[in-house]
């Protein structure tokens, strides 16, 4: 099995689906994207491309729901593989919409895969998330620590990796790679492509980032009554860059042979929301004004990795530390304080490399 060289990138307009845009394009790869713009912008492709040096080969705007749309994206181009970003990713979020995190995420899925198989392709890197851990009582978490998701992104999530599974268990000519994300935070370093959500911040990174750009007044710190050192929550945090240079090698890794291989994606040490404080403070050289507020439902004290398979059988490991996601992250909204929306649009940003009409 050769390695894949025309990847389709389901999600590619998300904050890591761009970033691995940057990374793919960066090693050579020739990418087609589909993306449904819900949570993210087209305008991320421009950026992708100066980052890049390249275009994205094809881009274009379904939901992958949608799959005579998605399978006229096949019929168009040849894939040799797929990265699947696409989904709904608020913890928070989830619990308020508990249907739709099934629909978008287990719906997407097997309407990805379907079309997948109608054209034969056969080769998956799914990007998943530690949050099937749940309440777990091991740490620092191993694959083998037993799945207990807790709320509707983490168990719809869950649901996508046991339909993996079972699609290789019983399709032999199929290979999933499902990488489990921690906190994957940060910015390229370029301070062109970032994190750029939409409407209020539900993750820890991006909101500090825009308290200390002055678009927030304080953070809401969930909790300092956790069974932690400082009593707030501790994650796992892993630099974006990081986190898209293991789904690049997640490609490389798919000839070693069909069936599907879980890997926790993190850095394998534990920050708390106030170590998160302290280095973002660092980053933009002031204090950053906070208020303690009750947890959040479905929160956990503590999810670390341990990273040490994918270091075992890739030798691969992290190379970037919470000050440098800090950073990156302070660098992206300094230079972008209403993200992407704030930026020009600047004509032809949208235009597709093949000189085909404009992304629609
Ligand atoms: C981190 C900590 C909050 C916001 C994320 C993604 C999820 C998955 C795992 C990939 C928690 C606290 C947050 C705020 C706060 N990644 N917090 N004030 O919940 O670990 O989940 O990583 O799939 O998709 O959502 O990340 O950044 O929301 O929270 O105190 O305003 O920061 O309580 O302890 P989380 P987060």
């Amino acid at each position: 099995m050769s390695a894949p060289s025309t990847v389709l990138v389901t999600g590619g307009a998300g904050f890591i689906g761009s970033h691995a845009c940057a990374e793919l394009l960066d090693h050579g790869y020739e990418l087609i994207v589909v993306d449904d713009y819900s949570n993210s912008a087209p305008q991320v492709f421009a950026r992708v491309q100066r980052v890049a040096g390249r275009f994205v080969g094809a881009v274009y705007e379904l939901d992958i729901r949608d799959r005579q749309a998605l399978s006229a994206v096949f019929d168009r181009h040849t894939v040799d593989a797929v990265v699947h970003f696409a989904g709904l990713k608020s913890v928070g979020a989830s619990t308020r919409r508990p249907a739709e995190y099934y629909d978008t995420n287990v719906g997407g899925t097997t309407a990805l895969l379907r079309t997948m198989h109608e054209h034969g392709v056969h080769q998956l890197v799914f990007s998943s998330s530690c949050s099937i851990y749940g309440e777990a009582g091991a740490l620092p978490l191993d694959e083998s620590v037993p799945a207990r998701p807790t709320g509707p992104y983490a168990s719809s999530t869950w649901t996508c990796e046991g339909i993996l599974a079972d699609v290789c268990r019983h399709r032999p000519e199929y290979t999933v790679v499902c990488l489990r994300c921690f906190n994957a935070v940060g910015a390229h370093p370029s301070g062109l492509l970032g994190e750029n959500p939409r409407g209020t911040p539900d993750n820890l990174m991006p909101f500090l980032a825009q308290v200390a750009v002055g678009r927030r007044d304080r953070l809401q710190v969930f909790g300092d009554d956790y069974p932690t050192p400082d009593g707030t929550a501790v994650r796992d945090y892993i630099h974006v860059m990081d986190t898209v240079d293991a789904h690049r090698v997640a490609l490389d890794h798919l000839a070693d042979g069909p069936g599907m291989r879980v890997y926790n994606l993190g850095a394998g040490r534990g920050s708390s929301v106030f170590d998160v404080v302290r280095s973002f403070s660092r980053a933009c050289g002031r204090p950053l004004p906070y208020e303690i507020a009750p947890r959040r439902p479905g929160d956990v004290a503590t999810l670390v990795a341990d990273a040490s398979a994918v270091a075992r059988d890739w030798g691969w490991r992290p190379s970037r530390g919470l000050d440098d996601m800090c950073e990156d992250a302070w660098r992206f909204q300094r230079l972008n304080p209403y993200g992407y929306e704030g930026s020009a649009r600047r004509p032809g940003a949208d235009r597709r490399s093949d000189g085909g009409p404009p992304i629609r």
